[in-house]
């Protein structure tokens, strides 16, 4: 049975957790799947958004598989963690700008895996929270690392240690949703987020995305010249040109990703 039920629309899909009936927790089968759907887009090239969703309207990702987990032991634990690093870090590696449409709860790896994409839209409903200490554990799957770079220690302590859920408003007042999308509404914000992606230059979306996280724990100088080893990247372009004479032309750009 597939983990996912994948919506291919050309240069953006749409990929809905299929395990309503777990709230969409993170299996070993469900992990490896991701993890599968991620390396094909990454070498694919032609799909350059991906839209993460759920099944149902409960939750969007209820975290680890804590029904597997407690069947598993210490050695098994420690190589789920892995996968997980592995995968998640495969989503911000690649190319593809990684949405994730928060249609319910988020909790634990659910609310990480939410971070490790690229932009967050959540449903009125959603509910994130990095739960685990409530549990005897940590956040695993960069949960710690993720939300302090987004939202700043302060606030990520205040949600780690007290493992407390919080609200779509709360969420999007402190950073961690860009796009608060109106009831119903859910896939159609992140489907027009992902939209106004795809419209770009393949090559300077993801060169922006790359200089954007890989500089983020550099110290100022070395990130900037960072920034100008990424605009080299697009400086080289076909895509650069067009864009330059698509403005003179007064017409939109036809981008070809190289
Ligand atoms: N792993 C495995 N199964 C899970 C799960 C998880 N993380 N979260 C929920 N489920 C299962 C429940 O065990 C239940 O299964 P059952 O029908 O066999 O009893 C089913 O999903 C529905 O759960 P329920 O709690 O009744 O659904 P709900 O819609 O009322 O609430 C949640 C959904 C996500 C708010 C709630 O299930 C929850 O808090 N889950 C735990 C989340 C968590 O702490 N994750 C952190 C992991 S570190």
């Amino acid at each position: 049975m597939p983990e996912f039920k994948v919506d291919a629309r050309g240069a953006i899909e749409i990929w809905t957790i299929d395990g309503e009936g777990r709230r969409n927790a993170i299996s070993r089968a469900m992990l490896q799947e991701l993890g599968a759907l991620v390396a094909r887009v990454t070498s694919g090239r032609q799909v350059r958004a991906v839209i993460i969703t759920g099944a149902g309207d409960k939750a969007f990702c209820a975290g680890a598989d804590l029904k597997e987990r407690a069947t598993m032991v210490e050695s098994e634990v420690r190589a789920f963690l892995e996968g997980l690093r592995q995968t998640f870090r495969a989503i911000e590696h690649s190319d593809c700008v990684f949405i994730a449409a928060i249609n319910g709860s988020a909790f634990g790896g659910g609310t990480e895996l939410a971070l490790a994409c690229d932009l967050r839209v959540a449903a009125p409903a959603a509910e994130l929270g990095l739960t685990e200490v409530k549990l005897g554990i940590i956040p695993g799957g960069g949960g710690t690392q993720r939300l302090t770079r987004l939202v700043g220690p302060g606030r990520a302590k205040d949600l780690i240690l007290t493992a407390r859920r919080i609200n779509a408003a709360e969420a999007f007042s402190i950073g961690l949703v860009n796009r608060l999308a109106p009831e119903g509404h859910l896939l159609e914000v992140a489907y027009g987020l992902a939209e106004a992606v795809v419209e770009n230059a393949p090559v300077a979306v993801a060169s922006a995305k790359h200089a954007i996280d890989e500089g983020m724990g550099l110290e100022l100088d070395e990130a900037l010249a960072l920034e100008l080893r990424k605009y080299e990247e697009v400086l080289k372009t076909e895509d650069r040109l067009e864009g330059l004479r698509a403005f003179a032309e007064k017409r939109p750009p036809v981008y070809k990703g190289r």
